[in-house]
């Protein structure tokens, strides 16, 4: 009985461990997004953003390739919208950003 209880909970923790784990590019661009973008944008998969106005980042691949923001982002985001502080970001930056807002998808 034990002996089945133990694998179950092996099973179980071999089912869920992958889902858990994140990359390290995903952790840092985790990172980043919180301390640069969460003030405005909701960086997880519920939450309203902060800023209403503020696209939840988990729709931002409704609007677009999330490759394609890698340009922007590269050459600095200037959505038109006053409130949002113009970033440039370092390639590795961006790459862990975007393997973070994937994970999103
Ligand atoms: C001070 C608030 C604020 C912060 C901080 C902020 N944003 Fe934004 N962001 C906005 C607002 C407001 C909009 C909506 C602009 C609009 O629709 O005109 C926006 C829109 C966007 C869009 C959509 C652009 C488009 O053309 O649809 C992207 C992508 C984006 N932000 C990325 C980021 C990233 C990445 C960060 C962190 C590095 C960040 N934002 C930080 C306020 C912010």
């Amino acid at each position: 009985m034990l002996r089945f209880a133990l694998r179950q909970a092996f099973v179980t923790l071999m089912l869920t461990a992958p889902a858990l784990a994140a990359s390290p590019a995903e952790q840092r661009g985790k990172t980043f997004a919180l301390t640069n973008c969460a003030r405005c944008h909701s960086i997880d998969q519920v939450t309203p953003s902060p800023l209403q106005i503020a696209p939840p980042f988990r729709t931002l691949h409704k609007r677009y390739p999330i490759e394609s923001l890698a340009e922007a982002l590269a050459e600095g985001i200037v959505t038109g919208h006053p409130t949002m502080p113009e970033f440039r970001l370092e390639p590795d930056q961006i790459n862990d950003l975007l393997s973070f807002l994937k994970t999103l998808e």
